[in-house]
């Protein structure tokens, strides 16, 4: 059954649990230890434990393995590889010819290899250690810009190009360019990856995956045993976190636990430790942007050509989507008339790179707000200005480089709340006050905008699926395609049916995401988690909706418009029923009291050939204001307070959406502060823990910290009661951080001067920008 959806506005009920500060449904159990993750479920008996054999080495010929050692070990069951593999040992998520196990090549450190399973987890590990790879060293790649001398990708480049870049850059009057280098960023979140295989009768699995993506891991699995995919259901409750990490390569740890689990005919549980995850699975992409800018006397940009370098790793994966987000996202908020941006997806001997919150936007924002405030300080002239006459608008523009059209344009908007609310005037003065007698520490203060584009930029992944059950009791059954990760989706969609049918969220079963239940789905990703299930278990509860106010109409003997769903009661003018009575009543009728539907998201489309189309559904906007203290002598770097505001459309979930602005913003301010992957000259990546790779703890995260949801400003298009994504736009104003450092910098430099700073602006990086300024002085 298709419903058309209907004007959201004008609903007769009013919203009573949409919109409202709900609290995560996992909140109390979070917190008290009792959410179950894979790692908590009860074992069947027989279960195995499973642990990974990796490469040592970076690069190499891989021309045996030697398993003795390992299965001499009491309580060994087996070791197994790519031979062993019964179907296709390939876990491309988009390109096909992506090995599982290592064939006879091993082309990084962390490269699974093989995988052993023991009666026990330790015995497992200790074994996989004892397993003896037989590799032939070849010498690595290790750095993009070797790999791009080679011309050595893992994909074709691509380019979004717009009018003349060169021609303009060429008769501008003021031309500027810079390199940018930018690291990646491990995902550390609190669970690590994971999957439980369990093999039923007659060659079946179930598999439940710490992943964003069932139906890609089902899919997987199903190929890597040889099955159809209807042998295959991959279940996930919650994961302790995603953030893009689990969008690809959960398939490579579900697909290893499957093939144990089916070689052995027991059930086999592969967790990952630590080290293991941070070896064996990828990343953000690092980047290096080589930029050429032509401004007119103001700073207006007529011309800009930037060149990525992206660290794709040894693989594909989803590097050329990272790569078109990048391209899509380097104009951020800004008129961009003269435009041409390619980027290259790096082949090197380093893990293969993979989704991570922004996915790709983030590198393109911190390009292009590295950009303006290196225009602004070397004309001399005020970042926020600078900013704001290259901002879309009527008087520049509002056609993106990439073909869209910015018709939503709220920047100038969150610009001026967010300065007014930061007292930014007040305080610039302050601070400038502040490092005039101040030779040691350093204040820095700096604003940023953000735009991001929601959709995924491949259209075909921009649908969803849900089922919802209606039981006898009242009570409601919901099942729908998106994962829960800590973002919230669950909690949203079920306020979503709890308001359809006007019942207590209570009465909203939260189950499972399960491939059996709502097939065919895409990731849990590109932010679109609610806009995609929250819009496809609307029509579901909608449509039952209409059959049930049917069944009332003709039980209150009214016409189907005078019957209100309101507070848990179906009411006739002052004549009602409870909605357990009307279920019950329905089914008497035999009145179908489930739905699955469907949701596509309309308006969008994206020729890959030419880079040019309307990608995004629409755009969300942001603004932020940072403040941070620098100690020039060690480099080190705190942010004081940060101000932020977020637009979300009409929320669906104001206090879910605050966590999300929060811990984005601290995720984003760590990429760029104190994460630093460090790979050694062998190219072994030596932050393979918390002791060596920082994320944030709580006392980085800002001692005065402001974040506004932008009051009363439904989304023009229609999504689910006119909501916005909120779950990756805030991590890029974590960049305002960066932009505070830089600034706080600029102040031992004076006038004209741009700091020359990589990201992240650790304390090494920071000293090395300071003793870099003395040769940068005009
Ligand atoms: N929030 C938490 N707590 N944990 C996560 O793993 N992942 C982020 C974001 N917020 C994540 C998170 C990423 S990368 C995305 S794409 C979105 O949540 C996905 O969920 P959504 O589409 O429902 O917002
Ligand atoms: N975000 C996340 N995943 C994706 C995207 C995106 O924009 N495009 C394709 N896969
Ligand atoms: Mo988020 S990087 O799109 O999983």
């Amino acid at each position: 059954m298709n419903i058309d959806v209907p004007n959201l506005e004008t609903k007769s009920v009013q919203r009573s649990i949409v919109g409202r500060g709900i609290a995560h449904d996992s909140a109390a159990r979070h917190v008290a230890g009792e959410a179950l993750y894979i790692d908590d479920m009860p074992e069947l008996p027989g279960t195995l434990h499973a642990a990974f054999v990796l490469s040592p080495v970076a690069h190499g010929r891989l021309r045996g393995i030697d398993a003795g050692a390992a299965l001499a070990l009491p309580g060994v069951v087996g070791v197994w590889s790519a031979g062993d593999v019964p179907g296709a040992n390939d876990v491309g998520p988009v390109i096909p010819g992506e090995p599982l196990f290592a064939e006879d090549l091993v082309d990084h450190e962390g490269r699974v290899i093989a995988v052993v399973a023991a009666e026990d987890f330790e015995t497992a590990y200790r074994a996989a250690r004892l397993v003896k790879p037989d590799i032939e060293e070849l010498p690595p790649v290790l750095d993009v810009e070797e790999a791009h001398a080679r011309k050595s990708y893992v994909l074709p480049s691509q380019t979004v190009s717009e009018g003349d870049a060169a021609g303009a850059i060429a008769g501008a009057r003021h031309v500027f360019s810079g390199k940018l280098r930018m690291g990646g960023q491990d995902h550390f979140y609190l669970e690590t990856h994971i999957a439980y295989a369990v093999p039923g009768e007659g060659g079946d699995m179930l598999v439940h995956s710490s992943t964003q993506h069932p139906t890609e891991v089902q899919h997987h699995v199903a190929h890597l045993l040889g099955l159809h995919a209807n042998a295959v259901e991959c279940q996930v409750r919650r994961m302790g976190g995603g953030f893009g990490g689990k969008e690809s390569q959960a398939t490579i740890i579900a697909g290893a636990a499957a093939l144990v689990a089916a070689r052995t005919g027991r059930p086999c549980k592969l967790r990952l430790k630590r080290r293991d995850d941070m070896a064996g699975t990828g990343k953000r992409h690092d980047y290096v942007a080589m930029w050429k800018a032509g401004t007119d006397e103001q700073g207006r940009i007529l011309g800009l050509e930037v060149e990525y370098l992206a660290r794709a790793g040894n693989l594909p994966d989803l590097t050329g989507a990272v790569i078109t987000r990048t391209l899509t996202h380097t104009d951020n908020s800004y008129f961009i008339p003269n435009a041409r941006f390619v980027g290259h997806a790096c082949k090197t001997n380093t893990v293969s790179n993979t989704a991570f919150r922004g996915f790709g936007g983030p590198q393109g924002i911190l390009t292009i707000e590295a950009i303006v405030d290196t225009i602004a300080r070397k004309l001399g002239r005020d970042p926020n200005e600078v900013r704001r006459i290259n901002y879309y608008g009527d008087e520049t523009g509002d056609v993106t480089p990439y073909g869209q059209k910015v018709e939503d344009n709220r920047l100038v908007e969150v610009t001026d709340a967010v300065l007014a609310s930061a007292f930014w005037q007040e305080r610039r003065r302050e601070i400038d006050e502040y490092n005039a007698r101040s030779p040691v520490i350093r204040r820095g203060l700096a604003m940023m905008p953000v735009k991001f584009g929601i959709s995924f930029n491949l259209t075909s992944l921009n649908q969803a699926g849900a089922l919802v059950h209606v039981y006898l009791d009242g009570s409601i059954f919901l099942n729908h395609g998106g994962t829960e990760m800590g973002q919230g989706l669950f909690v949203k969609v079920a306020q979503v049916v709890a308001e359809v049918f006007q019942v207590d969220l209570e009465m909203v079963k939260i189950s499972s995401t399960a491939t059996g239940k709502v097939p065919n789905t895409s990731a849990t990703a590109a932010s679109t988690g609610s806009d995609l299930n929250g819009m496809a278990a609307f029509k579901a509860a909608s449509a039952i909706k209409a059959r049930m106010a049917r069944v009332a109409a003709e039980h209150f003997d009214v016409e189907e418009e005078v019957i209100v769903f309101r507070e848990g009661r179906v009411h006739a003018g002052n004549e009602s029923i409870s909605f357990g009575e009307l279920a019950k009543m329905a089914w008497e009728k035999r009145v179908q009291l489930s739905e699955a539907a469907h949701y596509a998201t309309p308006k969008i489309h994206w020729d890959g050939r030419t880079m040019k189309g309307r990608p995004f559904f629409y755009f969300t906007y942001g603004a932020a204001v940072a403040e941070v203290a620098v100690d020039t002598l060690t480099g080190e770097t705190r942010c004081l307070r940060a101000d932020i505001l977020q637009d979300v459309g009409s929320p669906l979930n104001p206090a879910i959406d605050l966590g999300q602005i929060e811990g984005a913003f601290v995720q984003g301010m760590g990429w760029l502060t104190c994460e630093e992957l460090w790979w050694d000259g062998k190219g072994r990546l030596r932050t393979v823990g918390p002791s060596t790779y920082k994320i944030p703890g709580s006392r980085d995260v800002p001692p005065q910290f402001n974040i506004r949801i932008l009051d009363n400003q439904p989304n023009r298009e229609e999504t689910i009661f006119r909501s916005k994504a909120i779950g990756e736009p805030p991590l890029m104003l974590g960049v305002s951080v960066w932009l505070a450092i830089r600034d706080a910098i600029a102040s031992i430099a004076g006038e004209g001067v741009a700091p020359e700073l990589d990201a992240p602006a650790t304390p090494e990086n920071v000293l090395r920008t300071i003793s870099g300024l003395e040769s940068a002085r005009p």
